[in-house]
């Protein structure tokens, strides 16, 4: 037994002391004790029984799991597995398995896992989870750099409200950034504003009816947004007047009404824009500056930073024009009524060229859509960034457009460039409206859900008078809540927006995760246990099955964090994070810190404090933010 207990030491410290993750981007199968041990029993190839080795779901059915016909070796499961386990070499990490039916459940030593798990997380810290080493160019010599990702996520549009589609985008954004960093890619965040076309030709006249400078500079995305209202109220007024007259057989003047009327002023004035007209570009500089200073706020409080503040107005004309002539001369667009259009179903067969429809690129009067200024903004990204992926986090509502825009591109003769482009789609938001109403702008959303937390945090009045700053952190509760809400679901799911469930201590929500989160902190503090104590502790106290079962969690999240990147979904780190803290909070009666021995209580304190780190790590991940106390 003691001998025993020394190789595990050893084998720990070993384990411990992990070379350098560099080398392993994706971990290789030669690395893992796993991989090998079923080679050796099964004869197939490490590279196929690897991918194949699944984490599992509930901790009772092993630490992970094989599918034994994934190894596709003829032959009855059961009986294979049977064969194989009569070879089990046997290993200082490992149990031996066990068949059931189809699956093999493994589960590791809870001792060698223990003692080196919880060493290696601590001395990780905020690094645990992560791999720098993914986003190499070459894992194997790192001097060769980074490879670039670029996450458009958030544009919304100017002087228009906020909506969920830019809610959801923003928030599932932020947490790709955040994943690739942490994933070592050089990630450039770009938010793509809607902020051109007639429309912002429209709200310049309005200006200059209903705006005034002072109010522009207070609040720039409200006043913008009063004056768009205000101005297409006149518009509609318009356009009924024009009809009232038509309707009397006043023709003549009906036609001078619409000749001269807003519409056709709008249309004149943006083409001003178009053209670089000096007064009109230092107008609309103004009004997007101003916007994008209130917004940078806003984002701040998510915990997001943008690189790059693109939009649809940065794409120059002539960029344009020269994708719109390549288009031309290569015959994929062609004209159609003195527009020009794309007719997909002459450039891709059968259902799948129907299904992208016949997109018009340029309209008769020559200008410019939506659409267009997708393809040269991707083609200008490419020359500007050459980078090695893109993503796109837009509404699935618009999947036609980016399918289109995507193909386009690729027709153009950019395959290559348009296999690095992945649109990340999501679902609708349902019922987006908080007490004071339906909400317009991202801060209203805030404010109100961080409202709606500081009235119901003041319900128990003996713990709010302990937190510093209650409304600060009602504040960070409250965007925890709309977070948490947004990504627990897949993306493409639609969720109804409800502030009561989401603002629930119950349930899997933000708030139970920042309560999780507090709780261990509290923890920290009660304990005044130093570095060095905790260092010191004795691991191998921690045999209950509550401790093991959360070492065992613990261990997974660097596996959990490998997977998101495949999922590219939130909610693969949230259901862990959920499943994590279930776990842990099962086990506070169990592993008592106060009134324990102080051997058993440093141990304990590794575990929690580790607990801590891997919670706190896995919200900073999804973007939120942590307290430490509420
Ligand atoms: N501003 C657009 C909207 O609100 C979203 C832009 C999405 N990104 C893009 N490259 N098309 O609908």
């Amino acid at each position: 037994m003691a001998t025993d207990d020394k190789a595990i030491d050893s084998l720990s410290e070993q384990l411990a002391q992990l070379p350098p993750l560099e080398k392993y981007p994706n971990c290789y199968p030669e690395i893992n004790p796993l991989t090998s041990i079923l080679h050796e029993i099964t004869g197939v190839d490490p590279k196929i029984i690897y991918p194949n080795l699944q984490w599992t779901q509930t901790l009772a059915h092993g630490d992970m799991v094989l599918p034994i016909p994934a190894l596709r070796v003829k032959g009855k499961p059961q009986e294979l597995g049977e064969q194989w386990l009569a070879k089990w070499p046997g290993s200082p990490l490992v149990e031996k398995p066990t068949v059931n039916g189809t699956f093999m459940p493994i589960f590791f030593k809870t001792g060698p896992l223990t003692k080196s798990l919880i060493p290696m997380a601590r001395k990780l810290g905020p690094e645990f989870g992560k791999n720098k080493a993914n986003g190499l160019k070459d894992p194997t010599d790192p001097s060769k750099g980074q490879k670039r990702i670029i996450v458009e996520f958030s544009s919304p549009n100017i002087a228009k409200p906020f909506h969920a589609g830019h809610l959801r985008s923003t928030i599932i954004g932020g947490f790709l950034a955040k994943l690739y960093e942490s994933m070592g890619w050089d990630v450039k965040k770009i938010n793509y504003l809607g902020d051109w076309g007639k429309q912002y030709g429209l709200l310049s006249l309005g200006f200059d009816k209903y705006g005034n400078d002072e109010d522009l500079e207070k609040d720039p995305i409200n006043h913008l947004f009063y004056v768009y209202v205000k101005i297409n109220e006149d518009v509609t007024a318009e356009k009924a007047q024009v009809d009232k007259l038509q309707s009397e057989g006043k023709t003549e003047e009906a036609q001078k009404l619409k000749d001269e009327g807003l519409d056709e002023q709008a249309r004149r004035y943006f083409k001003r824009m178009t053209e670089r007209d000096q007064a009109a570009i230092d107008r609309w500089q103004k009004f997007r500056g101003l916007s994008i200073t209130k917004y940078r706020e806003t984002y701040k409080r998510l915990n997001i930073e943008f690189d790059e503040y693109s939009g649809e107005s940065q794409v120059p004309e002539e960029a344009m024009n020269k994708a719109a002539a390549t288009l031309l001369e290569k015959g994929i667009a062609e004209e159609s009524d003195g527009a020009l259009i794309v007719n997909f179903t002459k450039h891709v067969p059968g259902k799948a060229g129907k299904s992208l429809e016949k997109p018009i690129i340029r309209k008769k009067d020559g200008t410019a859509l939506y659409l267009t200024r997708d393809i040269s903004e991707l083609l200008n990204r490419a020359e500007k960034y050459k980078f090695d992926k893109m993503v796109y986090v837009i509404a699935s509502q618009q999947d036609l457009h980016v399918k289109q825009f995507f193909k386009i591109v690729e027709l153009m003769g950019h395959k290559d460039l348009a296999d690095k482009c992945q649109h990340i789609n999501f679902g609708l938001v349902l019922g987006m409206s908080t007490r004071k109403g339906t909400v317009k702008f991202l801060d209203d959303i805030l404010r109100d859900v961080g409202d709606f937390m500081h009235d119901l945090m003041r319900r128990n009045e003996d713990k709010y008078q302990q937190v510093e700053n209650p409304e600060a952190v009602a504040d960070t509760i409250g965007i925890s809540a709309v977070m948490v809400q947004d990504m627990s679901g897949k993306r493409i799911n639609n969720y109804k927006f409800d502030l009561d469930t989401m603002c629930s201590f119950e349930g899997d929500t933000g708030p139970y995760l920042q309560y999780a989160h507090a709780r261990l902190c509290s923890i920290t503090r009660k304990a005044q246990l130093n570095e060095e104590d905790i260092a010191s502790a004795d691991l191998s106290l921690l045999t209950e099955s509550h401790a093991t079962d959360l070492v065992r969690v613990l261990s997974q999240w660097p596996d959990v964090v490998q997977n998101t990147l495949k999922t590219l979904e939130p909610t693969t780190v949230l259901t862990y994070l959920f499943k994590m803290t279930h776990v842990l909070s099962s086990s506070y009666d169990q592993l008592k810190i106060v009134g324990s021995e102080p051997g058993l209580m440093k141990a304990r304190f590794a575990l929690y404090d580790t607990a801590r780190l891997v919670l706190n790590n896995g919200m900073r991940l999804v973007g939120l933010t942590p307290v430490n106390r509420y």
